[in-house]
């Protein structure tokens, strides 16, 4: 009996994931690398229904180190050339996950058909993935912006300053949309069940878009904590003294519509985010 594969399965999106496909088979980096090209070759593709890809190199700044560069390609990029390989080989659909950062952030919202403008080592690596996937004959890349899920992110750390008193400097000129894991399990679940077309298609939350620090006044609202103030500043100003950083877009708002005509309604990314930051509280 095949059984969908969930790769980097203990992530923010693997987890998720494994909530929604219980009788996948779950690997993690131990039991399955996607590097090692030997393995991948050897295994039992068989048995496999559904490639589900959540394994990635997500260190953004990481990736501009030299040991970085070399582990955000190895994973992001070349990992994803043989994985696309062998699904052509077995037939086998596989589901990958790309970002908003292939794109340099001039433009907004961003279609699917946006030719990569890719400013950082993450993001090309990213792209270069998005570009290898796209020679499996039946793929789905779903891209998001700014993911929310069970892990370290954006949301619990401003749920941690919160917590804490704290009253945040937070970057104002970044534009965007959450979108939280259960969305997009939700999302390529309805892909595969209408079986549409393969492709590339962007997910994040509807609505309208926002700041970061935007968002941290509504996840601040949304915790009752209004005696907290959230200062704007620029992405300039926020990595003037942290050279090291990787370049950010700033707009990172993704274009709907193809999802949506393909039959996905996402939610608001501000009804998410009362969902999440509720469970958050009962945690
Ligand atoms: N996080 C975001 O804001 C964001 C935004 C846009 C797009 N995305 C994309 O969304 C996807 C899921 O992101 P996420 O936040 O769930 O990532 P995550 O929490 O960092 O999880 C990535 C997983 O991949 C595993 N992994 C790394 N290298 C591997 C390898 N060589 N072989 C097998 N597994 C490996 C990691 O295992 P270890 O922990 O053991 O290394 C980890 O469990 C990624 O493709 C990411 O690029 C993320």
């Amino acid at each position: 009996m095949k059984q969908p594969l969930i790769i980097g399965a203990y992530g923010q999106l693997g987890k998720a994931l494994q909530a929604r496909f219980p009788k996948a088979v779950a690997v993690d980096r131990d039991s399955f690398d996607i590097t090692d090209r030997e393995f991948l070759a050897s295994y039992d593709w068989r048995q496999v229904s559904v490639i589900l890809n959540a394994a990635a190199y997500t260190n953004v700044d990481g990736a501009e180190t030299a040991e970085g560069r070399r582990a955000a390609w190895a994973i992001n990029a070349q990992a994803m050339a043989n994985l696309a390989a062998l699904a052509a080989q077995h037939q086998i659909t596989l589901v990958h996950v790309s970002s908003d950062y292939v794109f340099d952030g001039t433009t907004s919202p961003h279609t699917e058909d946006e030719l990569v403008t890719p400013l950082g080592v993450y993001a090309q690596t990213k792209a270069a993935g998005d570009i290898a996937v796209g020679t499996a004959p039946q793929h789905y890349i779903l891209r998001v912006s700014w993911l929310i899920g069970d892990g370290p992110n954006f949301v619990r750390t401003m749920m941690g300053l919160a917590a804490k008193g704290i009253s945040p400097s937070v970057v104002d000129d970044q534009i965007g949309r959450l979108t939280f894991t259960e969305q997009l399990v939700d999302a390529i679940e309805h892909l595969l069940k209408v079986k549409a077309p393969s492709g590339i298609y962007n997910l994040s939350g509807d609505g309208e878009p926002a700041s970061w620090a935007g968002i941290t006044r509504a996840i601040f609202q949304e915790l009752g904590h209004n005696e907290l103030t959230v200062t704007g500043i620029s992405t300039a100003e926020y990595f003037k003294n942290k050279p090291e950083a990787a370049p950010r877009p700033l707009q990172s708002t993704l274009d709907l519509a193809k999802i949506k005509t393909a039959g996905f309604t996402p939610r608001d990314w501000r009804e998410d985010l009362a969902t999440y930051i509720a469970h958050q509280d009962q945690a």
